[in-house]
C-alpha cells in the first residue's frame, strides 16, 4: 500500500513538472506529453510545405528576433533541406482534413522536428501562438532553447473572439494600436472593433468630408478626473486617422489573421460629426449643450466638440441630408475595411432633439411610425438596407432592439444578457459583450491607483463568463458567435494605463472564447496564469497586480 502511495505521488509529480511546462493560454483541446525535447538555434529552419504558411513563418521569425536576437532561415523549396540535419526543422504545413471546423491546427514536437499542420491559414498561425509560448521566457547567452516535446490538437470554441478599443475618448497612435493588434492574436483572438466615432473625437479620415477630422477630431479641453471633475485641461487635444494609416492597419492585422470592424455611430454619440457639419443636427442653429457642473474651455457659442463624458440630447437629424451624408462615410469606409462587419452604434440615443423637432414629427406620422423609438429603428433600417446592399453586415449595440430589429442586424449585447437572448430568439446573430463581465474599463481591485469609470470586474469574475446563456435551447445558441470585451477610455489616457486594463483580464477572456467549457477550470488555470505574469514582464507588456494584491473573488 505505501508502495502504491509513493508511486502515485512519483506519478503525480511528474505529472506536476510536465503540466509545469506546458503553459498555455489559452488551454489547448488536448495535449499529449512526450519525453524529450527540441533544441531551438540559429540553425533552426522554417519549412514552409504551403506558401499560405509564409505569413506564420514570417511572425515566428520576427518574434525570435525581437525577443532573443534569432534569425531563422526561412526555405520554400523541400531539396535546400536536405542539406540539413532533420532535427533543425520547423515544418509548416495545411491539411484540410485535420479538423471539420476552422482555425484548428495540430503541434506535434519530437527531438528531431516541430510540425504545425493547421486546417487553413490561421491554424498554422495558431499552432506558432502555442509554440511561441512553450518557448522559455529566460535569454540565454548560447541563444538555444529546448522546447518541451509534446503533442497537442486545438480548435476553438467560438468563431468571434472580440477585443474593442475606443479612440475617440482618447487617442492612440497607430504604433500602439498595432501592439493591440499583437496581443489580440497572441491570445488567439481575431477581431478587432475599433469604435473610432463618438462624441468627443472624430478618428478617420474622410475625403468628401474634411472637416470631419480638421474640425472634428479636436476639443478644446477635456474634464479633469472623474466625472464632472475637477476641471478642464484647457488643452486642445485630439488626432486621428489617416485613410494610408487605417490600410497599414487593416494588412498589419490580416497578416496576424484579425478581421479589424470599423464603428461609425450613429444616431447618437454624434457631437464631433456635428461640430463639424451642424446641418446634420435637428437644431443647426443651436449651440452645444454641456453639463453645467463640468467645466469647459474655449467658445460656448455655436457647435462644439464635447469636452466631458456621458450622453448628449444633440444627435443626428434623420433628413435625406444626413442620409446621403452618411451613405458617403460609408462608401469610404467600406472602401477601406474589408470586413464583413460594420458596426453602425446605435446605444444610448436621447430623443429629446426628436421630440422637440418638427421635422421628425412629421416624419414619425409619414412613415407610420409609432414613436421616436420607431424613428431609431427607420434611421438603423435605412443604413443597414444601403450597407446590405453593399455586401456587408451590421452589427448594433442592443438598443437596436427597440422600436423593432433591422431585419439582418447583427447585436452586441451590452446592457446585459437580455438583448442577446432575445435577439438569438429572433434568429438574429449576437456577440456577447455583457457590462458585468466584460467591460475592461471596470477597476479590477477596490481601491485602484487611478481613476476608472466603475464597476469592478476581477479576473476570475471575466474567467466565469459563460457566453452561452441558460435562457438559450441549443438551436438558439447558435446564433451566438461569441463574446468581446470593451474598452471604453474616457480614464485611459495612454497605451501603458490600456495594457493595465486589459492584463490579465484578456488572458482570461481568450480561454473563456477559445477552450471548451469542459477545460474551464479556475484553479487549473492560476498556475497558467502566474506564468502569463511572467510572460507578460518579458514581453515588457503592464499589466494589473491586483491578483497578488486583492483576495480574488
Ligand atoms: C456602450 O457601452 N454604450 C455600448
Amino acid at each position: 500500500m505505501k508502495k502504491i502511495c509513493l508511486l502515485c505521488l512519483f506519478f503525480y509529480a511528474m505529472e506536476t513538472i510536465a503540466q509545469n511546462q506546458i503553459s498555455i493560454i489559452p488551454q489547448p483541446q488536448s495535449i499529449e506529453n512526450r519525453s524529450g525535447s527540441f533544441i531551438i538555434n540559429a540553425k533552426t529552419k522554417i519549412y514552409i510545405k504551403n506558401a499560405e504558411a509564409g505569413k506564420s513563418a514570417s511572425f515566428l521569425n520576427s518574434y525570435v528576433q525581437k525577443m532573443y536576437g534569432l534569425s531563422l532561415q526561412t526555405v520554400a523549396d523541400k531539396s535546400a533541406l536536405k542539406l540539413h540535419a532533420p532535427e533543425q526543422m520547423i515544418v509548416l504545413s495545411i491539411n484540410k482534413s485535420l479538423s471539420t471546423g476552422k482555425e484548428a491546427y495540430s503541434l506535434d514536437i519530437t527531438p528531431k522536428a516541430i510540425k504545425i499542420e493547421g486546417v487553413d491559414e490561421a491554424g498554422v498561425f495558431y499552432g506558432i501562438q502555442s509554440l511561441i509560448q512553450l518557448i522559455p521566457i529566460e535569454k540565454n547567452n548560447t541563444n538555444s532553447f529546448s522546447i518541451p516535446c509534446v503533442k497537442i490538437f486545438d480548435a476553438p470554441r467560438f468563431t468571434y473572439r472580440g477585443m474593442h478599443l475606443d479612440v475617440s475618448r482618447h487617442f492612440f497612435p497607430i504604433s500602439f494600436i498595432k501592439k493591440y493588434i499583437d496581443f489580440i492574436a497572441m491570445h488567439k483572438m481575431n477581431r478587432f472593433h475599433w469604435h473610432l466615432t463618438d462624441d468627443q473625437g472624430w478618428r478617420i479620415e474622410i475625403k468628401k468630408y474634411p472637416k470631419l477630422t480638421t474640425v472634428g477630431a479636436y476639443r478644446n479641453g477635456t474634464t479633469i478626473g472623474r466625472y464632472p471633475g475637477t476641471g478642464n485641461t484647457g488643452t486642445r487635444y485630439g488626432g486621428f486617422y489617416t485613410q494610408k494609416e487605417i490600410k497599414d492597419i487593416i494588412q498589419y492585422a490580416g497578416e496576424r489573421y484579425v478581421e479589424v470592424i470599423p464603428e461609425i455611430e450613429l444616431p447618437g454619440h454624434a457631437s464631433a460629426a456635428i461640430a463639424a457639419y451642424p446641418e446634420l443636427s435637428c437644431f443647426p442653429e443651436e449651440s452645444t449643450k454641456h453639463p453645467e457642473k463640468t467645466a469647459w474651455t474655449g467658445p460656448t457659442t455655436g457647435k462644439q466638440v464635447q469636452q466631458t463624458w456621458g450622453v448628449f440630447e444633440d444627435v443626428f437629424a434623420p433628413t435625406e441630408n444626413t442620409f446621403k451624408f452618411l451613405e458617403n462615410v460609408f462608401d469610404e469606409v467600406l472602401s477601406l475595411f474589408p470586413s464583413k462587419y460594420i458596426h453602425i452604434g446605435g446605444d444610448e440615443c436621447p430623443k429629446e432633439s426628436w421630440k422637440r423637432s418638427a421635422f421628425c414629427q412629421r416624419l414619425i406620422k409619414e412613415k407610420n411610425l409609432k414613436d421616436e423609438h420607431g424613428l431609431q429603428s427607420y434611421f438603423i433600417t435605412r443604413i443597414e438596407k444601403y450597407i446590405n446592399s453593399k455586401g456587408k453586415q451590421i452589427i448594433g449595440w442592443d438598443e437596436i432592439l427597440e422600436g423593432g430589429l433591422a431585419p439582418n442586424a447583427l447585436v452586441m449585447s451590452w446592457r446585459g444578457e437580455k438583448g442577446g437572448i432575445e435577439a438569438a430568439k429572433q434568429k438574429h446573430q449576437v456577440i456577447m459583450t455583457p457590462g458585468e463581465w466584460m467591460y475592461f474599463d471596470h477597476k479590477q481591485k477596490q481601491k485602484e491607483d487611478s481613476v476608472t469609470i466603475g464597476g469592478y470586474t476581477t479576473v476570475q469574475k471575466v474567467y466565469s463568463y459563460e457566453p452561452l446563456p441558460k435562457q438559450l435551447n441549443a438551436e438558439e445558441a447558435k446564433y451566438v458567435l461569441g463574446a468581446q470585451a470593451n474598452v471604453w477610455t474616457e480614464y485611459i489616457t495612454n497605451p501603458n494605463k490600456v495594457e493595465y486594463m486589459i492584463f490579465p483580464r484578456m488572458s482570461a477572456l481568450s480561454e473563456v472564447l477559445w477552450s471548451s467549457k469542459e477545460q474551464r477550470n479556475w484553479s487549473q488555470f492560476e498556475p497558467r496564469l502566474q506564468y502569463a505574469f511572467k510572460r507578460y514582464s518579458f514581453l515588457g507588456w503592464n499589466y494589473s497586480k491586483a491578483y497578488f494584491e486583492e483576495p480574488i473573488k
